[in-house]
């Protein structure tokens, strides 16, 4: 009889990967002997061998991923099942199928409706090939999608502007030496409400199957304290957020480091954070450029050219990122300045990436030069990072 209630539970397991049902499964009741143990979640990731069940084992402060082929990863689940974990659910877009033993260790097995996704919005991730999944748990405890997968309406920009971000961070690791890691880190500034915080994590811990740490640094104690909740919630146990000026961070290490809409020179002290803790990968997303503004000088044979208020002030933010590309220029960086998503979502679409060059040591004068040449021009005598460039 027990034999047969987890049969019936593995059975399902195999169809579901193959029609893409498949969401997660996810194993509690532990009966391991390991004190430090907190959970196991198993997802579907794709690699380039092919596709893969990732098994994160999550422990009191830190999570282990472990990837294997189909068929050897059900055998471990099959093996596992009743012996070290005394609960297991399958979720798929179908129905959910729980397997519960009790104390004497007979097991019932449970069909439920779906609690994740639909077979719609699955098909939706593929056709778009998303990277982020809008039936993550997270999504829906950070209110941007319902507990179907189903992205409200009047968060669809932000969702878009997070599955934008991960598909750079995606391509941007590949091209960078943290393509062959397994242990990552990565530190988001002025994570807000976090929502690329979680996506970032998710992506490198479950997409990639990386031992990922992530860490979010914010100046609002509320959010701080509402993203640790939510990160404890999803059992994103190398996930953390900290109260902070991003100026005052500092970081065991940070592989990636990330700060979209830190307003005017936060995101200064973002590059600044990056070089300090020598990030080999660094994107950013500017905001409200005030500091160079105040401090140029428009040459006389081009007034009338920014003769308008708004001119002006394109030329402020135009003049602020082409230093700060420079500057990490400077530092040894391949960098990049692009419309990161269309203006029809958010206005504040511009995005600098840089990705760190093999390290001969030496940095790269003719940036300099042409931060020097800028300066001259539009008479900028003082520039927020001077003082790192003074520095090194
Ligand atoms: C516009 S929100 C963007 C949040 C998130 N990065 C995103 O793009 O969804 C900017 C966040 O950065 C935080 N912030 C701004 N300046 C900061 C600083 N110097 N140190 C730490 N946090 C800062 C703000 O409190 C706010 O939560």
């Amino acid at each position: 009889m027990s034999h047969d209630e987890k049969a019936g539970f593995l059975q399902h397991i195999e169809p579901s990967l193959k029609d893409g049902s498949f969401v997660k499964m996810s194993f509690s009741k532990y009966r391991g002997g390991d004190s430090e143990f907190k959970g196991l979640m198993v997802n579907l990731i794709s690699t380039i061998e092919g596709e893969r069940l990732s098994f994160r084992f999550s422990y009191k402060t830190k999570d282990v991923v472990k990837n294997y082929e189909i068929t050897k990863g059900i055998s471990l689940v099959s093996e596992i099942t009743g012996k070290d974990f005394l609960a297991a659910t399958l979720f798929t877009t179908n129905e959910d199928y729980s397997l519960d033993y009790s104390k004497k260790r007979v097991p019932t097995l449970h069909t439920r409706k779906p609690a994740f996704g639909t077979a719609l919005s699955r098909e939706h991730n593929r056709e778009k090939h998303r990277i982020v999944d809008p039936a993550s748990e997270y999504f829906y405890l950070l209110g941007i999608s319902s507990k179907e997968g189903r992205v409200h309406s009047d968060k669809y920009d932000k969702f878009r502007q997070v599955d934008k971000f991960i598909e750079i961070v995606d391509s941007l690791v590949a091209s960078s030496e943290l393509k062959d890691k397994s242990e990552i880190s990565a530190t988001d500034l002025g994570s807000g409400k976090s929502y690329i915080t979680f996506a970032l994590y998710d992506y490198l811990t479950n997409t990639k199957g990386m031992n990922a740490k992530v860490k979010g640094i914010e100046q609002r104690r509320e959010l701080a304290d509402l993203s640790n909740k939510t990160a404890i919630q999803c059992c994103f146990n190398s996930l953390s957020f900290m109260e902070g000026k991003i100026s005052d961070g500092d970081s065991d290490s940070a592989d990636i480091v990330t700060a979209l809409h830190a307003c005017d020179t936060a995101t200064d002290d973002a590059i600044a954070f990056a070089l300090r803790n020598n990030a080999e990968l660094i994107l950013l997303a500017p905001c409200c450029q005030k500091y160079v503004r105040k401090r140029m000088h428009i040459p006389e044979d081009l007034k009338p050219v920014f003769a308008h208020g708004i001119l002006e002030e394109r030329l402020a933010v135009i003049l602020t990122d082409s230093l700060r590309a420079l500057v990490l220029e400077h530092f040894g960086f391949e960098t990049k300045v692009f419309e990161f998503i269309s203006s029809e979502h958010t206005a504040r679409n511009t995005m600098i990436t840089g990705v760190r060059q093999k390290d001969t040591g030496k940095r790269n004068m003719k940036a300099l030069n042409e931060i020097e040449m800028i300066k001259e021009k539009f008479g900028i005598e003082d520039f927020y990072l001077d003082k790192i460039l003074d520095l090194k």
